[in-house]
This record gives structure tokens, C-alpha cells and sequence, in this order.
């Protein structure tokens, strides 16, 4: 039976933001919120529950992991959070012990659903969560590269003073320093961007475009825990547009991380691409098992190759 139930573990910044995200959206019948910190989810809850009667409601409470099992979708958003000057790499040899004995937990719940992995080093430990849930591929999925290709639209957007909701395109690979924009298939209004530069005269030139546009989205998350200690709003909203689209069986592209293989060594590795996101996590019977065709330039081919190639390195170093 669909209970349109979400689990969200973690009640940091991140997962009590994408909390209060969710209740605000009406999306669920109900949200349970898992924290080694009970009293603290507890509070989140209480926080959020106050607000209700002036705006959504939202059957939201706090408890263990037992209360996971029946949930459709299982939103993993706990773990250590990089320090100002800290990669997210450098997170791992600390967050994949958690993230061992939280998908551990949430298995023993009897969950079934889909897990979208948020905490970084995500690329990672979203192969993590994959490797011990003994989920199918499609199932395990993370929030990936969604947050950066919004930050790139945002970039574009300011720089060019178009709507961005006119921007289309997607950050593609590690949702890290390897990241980078697909510019083949980057449109403003279905125009490409060496077109779309040809009738503006901001005289930037697409290619210093490019450069800014990239050295922006890899930046962006540094300048703001630098300032603030974490990011958790933009990537509050990545999660709920892919919740969203699990929830609602959508079948949105999304760049989201995901299981592949094929691509180096032919091992299977989890980085961010554009996927068919529905019901079942990765709808697999759209695009090529769920992937969209996605045309890339040969210079972006060996961009995607150095990506998941530090990605591989980083999932062996995690024992995996
Ligand atoms: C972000 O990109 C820190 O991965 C997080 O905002």
C-alpha cells in the first residue's frame, strides 16, 4: 500500500532544513526524522509542527529507525560536515563508518523503498549505501550534481540576465573539485551558448563565460561554509525536487548520482548524470536503463573519464 511516507535521517542543518522543505510542500501523509539525538530531532519537529496552523500541515515526528521500514523513500543526510578549507573527500574516512551503520539500521527496519544519499563525500557513499543495503542499482541514489547544476543556472542567469528558468543544462561527474558544466548541451531557451553570446553585448565571450561559469559552481559551497559553516537551503531544495519526483513517479531528468558501469575500468562507480527519476528511484525503463542519451563533446568525454576515475580511486581507498 502507498503510505507516501518519507524517513529522513539526520536532524542537522541539512536534514531539519529538508524537513521543514518537505512539510512546507505537502508532499508526504507523513515524515519521520531519525537522530542519534532524539531530543534534537524532537525540537526540529516541535519547530516545524508550530508553524502548521499559519501554513502546510504535515503528519511529522521523531523516532528510532524502526519507524523507517514502511517509509517509501529514506533521505540519508547524517555524518560529518566539511570544515572551512576541508574537501568533501576529506570527509570520507570518517562518514563511510556512519553511513555502514546507518544503512545497516534502516535495512533491519525492513525498508524497501528508495535511499537518496545526501552526505558527502556523496559520489561515494552513495556506492556505500548501494554496496550494503543490497538494494537494486536503481534504488540507491544520491543527490549528486542537482544543487550545483541549479548554482550554474544561477550563475548564468545573473550573468546574463535571462530567467533561469530559461536555463537548461547540467553539472555532470563528482559533486566535488571535478565536477564541470556539459556546455555542449547548455541552452538558454533551447539556444546554445556560443549562439546565445553572438547577440549579447556584454563582450564576456563564451569561452571567459565558461571559465567563470565552472570555477563559480566548484567555489560556491566553500565560500558559503567559509562564511556560515554550512550550505543547506539550495541543497534542502535539490532533495525535495527529487523526493518529489520518487513520490510522484514524475519520471524528472534530474542529475542525480547514480550506480553505473560501463564507463572506466567497467566497474560499477556512482556519479552524477542525468537520470529518469520515478517511482522506483531510477526509472529504468526510460532512456538507456534509466540514463538519458546524453551527447557528449570529446574534450567532455575525457573530462567525465578524470572524474569518475578520482571518484574510482576515492570508492577503493573507502574499501569498496
Ligand atoms: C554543497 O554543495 C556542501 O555538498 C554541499 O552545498
Amino acid at each position: 500500500m502507498i503510505k507516501n511516507k518519507i524517513a529522513i535521517i539526520g536532524a542537522g542543518s541539512v536534514g531539519a532544513t529538508i524537513a521543514y522543505n518537505l512539510s512546507n510542500r505537502g508532499l508526504a501523509n507523513e515524515m519521520v526524522l531519525v537522530d542519534v539525538n532524539r531530543e534534537k530531532a524532537e525540537a526540529e519537529v516541535l519547530d516545524i509542527t508550530h508553524g502548521m496552523p499559519l501554513g502546510s500541515t504535515a503528519n511529522i515526528y521523531a523516532a528510532g529507525y524502526e519507524a523507517c521500514g514502511d517509509a517509501e523513500i529514506a533521505i540519508i543526510t547524517a555524518g560529518a560536515k566539511q570544515r572551512p578549507d576541508e574537501s568533501r573527500v576529506q570527509l570520507m574516512d570518517r562518514n563511510v563508518g556512519i553511513m555502514r551503520s546507518m544503512v545497516g539500521d534502516l535495512m533491519a527496519s525492513g525498508f524497501g523503498g528508495v535511499i537518496l544519499v545526501v552526505t558527502n563525500p556523496v559520489d561515494v557513499l552513495t556506492f556505500v549505501a548501494y554496496r550494503e543495503s543490497g538494494l537494486p542499482a536503481h534504488q540507491v541514489i544520491g543527490s549528486g550534481t542537482v544543487i550545483d547544476s541549479a548554482r550554474l543556472r544561477t550563475f548564468l542567469s545573473r550573468s546574463c540576465s535571462i530567467n533561469p528558468q530559461n536555463v537548461h543544462g547540467y553539472v555532470i561527474g563528482e559533486h566535488g573539485d571535478t565536477s564541470f558544466p556539459a556546455w555542449s548541451n547548455v541552452t538558454f531557451g533551447g539556444v546554445g551558448v556560443q549562439e546565445f553570446c553572438q547577440d549579447c553585448d556584454a563582450g564576456c565571450g563564451d569561452d571567459e563565460l565558461r571559465r567563470q561559469a565552472t570555477e563559480y559552481v566548484r567555489q560556491a559551497a566553500q565560500t558559503i561554509i567559509k562564511a556560515k559553516g554550512s550550505t543547506y537551503y539550495a541543497v534542502a531544495q535539490a532533495v525535495a525536487i527529487i523526493t518529489q519526483a520518487v513520490l510522484r513517479d514524475e519520471r524528472r531528468i534530474l542529475p542525480i548520482t547514480a550506480v553505473m558501469s560501463g564507463f572506466e575500468d567497467f566497474r560499477e562507480v556512482a556519479f552524477s548524470y542525468p537520470h529518469f527519476v520515478g517511482k522506483n528511484g531510477i526509472a529504468t525503463d526510460a532512456g538507456i536503463n534509466g540514463r538519458l542519451r546524453y551527447e557528449l563533446t570529446a574534450e567532455e568525454q575525457e573530462q567525465l573519464r578524470t572524474s569518475i576515475r578520482y571518484i574510482i580511486g576515492n570508492t577503493e581507498q573507502a574499501g569498496y
